[in-house]
């Protein structure tokens, strides 16, 4: 996507680049007023509480595109994190590194009015709507650190894909099991019109308990909303889960590459909704 403000700056070695927030368009700043509001009523209490308290301490919708400058402040002194611009996506391992040094890489430019709801690569909404309210949880920041560190170790393992299948399905695409039933944490999820009604709602997907060699051996797709969701029980788990020593997983996954299909049932999975599929038939 021609983004001028991207197009007039040589990133730095670690791809960043500088927002330019002056430079923001009124009809973008509206572009982004509008997929605030359209986005906070398709949610509707539909994402986890941690989410809705990071809007509320970063003011989000207080108007128009985020001012990096004045977000990163809050959010640096809530758990040390801070949001960097990007031109496009970055190598893996350049990613891993950010998410590592407690710095997320978000894209520049918002997409246009007459694309809503669709997406070739994430754009500022998807990036920061998000994927920056979590970040001022402070076990959600662990993690996502811890995952970072975890990238960037098992890259060296030839584990790209199925890291890149456990970020899919909980940073991404992500559920929890709260007491007040499923909800959403996934940035995929939370930034979508349409996933945030079919993730928790739509009878199609099935919804699987969280567990992390399944999920290290789940293909996903890119081209439609998910055929499975994975829940976890809480941001502590996911941290246990990703703190662990990955030494025999990694092992096994290198013996046995098996990958499942999206919509496999497997005998050991714990079900809360076994979906009909019907959406991909
Ligand atoms: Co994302």
């Amino acid at each position: 996507m021609l983004d001028p403000v991207i197009a007039a700056q040589i990133p730095a070695d670690d791809f960043t680049i500088e927002q330019r927030w002056a430079q923001y368009t009124p009809d973008e700043h509206r572009i982004w007023d509008l997929l605030y509001e359209r986005q906070i009523s398709a949610l509707k209490g539909r994402a986890v509480c941690e989410f809705y308290a990071g809007l509320e301490a970063l003011n989000l919708g207080s108007g128009g595109v985020p001012d990096l400058e004045i977000i990163n402040p809050k959010l640096k002194a809530l758990t040390g994190w801070e949001v960097v611009m990007v031109p496009h996506l970055v190598p893996d391992l350049v990613f891993f590194d950010h998410l590592a040094n407690r710095r997320f890489p978000a894209g520049r430019f918002l997409r246009k009015a007459n694309q809503l709801d669709y997406l070739e690569e994430p754009d500022i909404f998807h990036d920061i709507f998000g994927h920056v309210p979590l970040l001022t949880d402070p076990v959600f920041a662990d993690f996502m650190q811890a995952h970072g560190k975890g990238g960037v170790r098992g890259h060296r393992r030839g584990m790209l894909t199925q890291l890149a299948r456990l970020y899919w399905y909980t940073v991404e695409f992500g559920l929890m099991e709260t007491a007040d039933g499923l909800r959403i944490y996934g940035a995929g999820i939370v930034s979508s019109f349409g996933e945030s009604v079919f993730s928790l709602d739509n009878p199609s997907p099935n919804r699987i308990r969280f567990e992390l060699e399944r999920v290290m051996r789940t293909n996903y797709r890119i081209d439609d909303f998910q055929q499975s969701y994975f829940a976890i029980s809480s941001f502590a788990e996911l941290f246990k889960t990703v703190g662990q020593d990955f030494g025999d997983l990694y092992q096994r996954l290198t013996d046995n590459q098996q990958a499942f299909n999206p919509d496999d049932v497997l005998p050991d999975d714990t079900i809360i909704n076994l979906g009909t599929q019907i959406r991909a038939a």
